[in-house]
């Protein structure tokens, strides 16, 4: 990008996902959300996990008209660094007890070896949630090393350390409007 923009923009080395192609994506994953719950009369939690995927779950949840808990759980799988570590931590757990009455949808702002939603799927099964779904904004599959398919996908996109639009890179370019590919020179200094 050029100069005299701020630095938050100068990392990027090009915009993956612009903001109307973000828009465009929840309008579909909206619908197709909308007519996978709509005969259901069980309760609807969307679990967000934090904190990449607040700005997508914000967008996505004012398209939703049918009725919708809201719950966040902090599960990381990443340090400050663009390797995943294999394990998954969970710092926010879900506080529910009637999981066996309800159809649970997983907000995630990335899909990458697939660990972390494999895991935690698996987990909130085994919990008895009466149905697990994910929905991902992004997916790389090319990286995959479990055998994981998000339910409701945004988009597929290559292997590249991506920021902005809540997905960060040691904490900073989260509040970018769009998703970004990050200048390999920022985390290989
Ligand atoms: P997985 O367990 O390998 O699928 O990793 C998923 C998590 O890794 C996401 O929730 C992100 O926090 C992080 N992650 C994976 N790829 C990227 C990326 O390109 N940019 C920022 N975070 C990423
Ligand atoms: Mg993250």
């Amino acid at each position: 990008m050029e100069n005299n923009v701020p630095a938050l923009y100068n990392d990027c080395a090009s915009i993956l996902v612009s903001q109307q192609e973000i828009a465009a994506i929840c309008d579909r994953l909206a619908a197709e959300i909308q007519d996978t719950y709509k005969d259901s009369n069980r309760r609807l939690v969307m679990v967000v996990i934090l904190k990449g995927s607040m700005p997508f779950a914000a967008e996505l949840m004012k398209r939703l008209t049918l009725p919708l808990e809201l719950e966040f759980m902090k599960v990381s799988s990443y340090g400050a660094g663009t390797k995943t570590s294999g394990e998954i931590k969970i710092s926010l757990d879900l506080k529910r007890d009637d999981l066996q009455d309800i159809d649970l949808l997983v907000v995630e702002d990335i899909v990458d070896s697939g660990r972390t939603l494999f895991r935690l799927t698996q987990l909130l099964k085994n919990r008895n949630a009466h149905s697990v779904r994910t929905c991902t904004l992004l997916d790389k599959p090319s990286r995959r090393e479990v055998d994981f398919i998000p339910d409701f996908c945004g988009t597929a996109i290559p292997d590249e350390f991506v920021i902005g639009f809540g997905l960060d890179y040691d904490e900073k370019y989260r509040n970018l409007p769009f998703v970004g590919v990050l200048k390999r020179e920022v985390y290989e200094k």
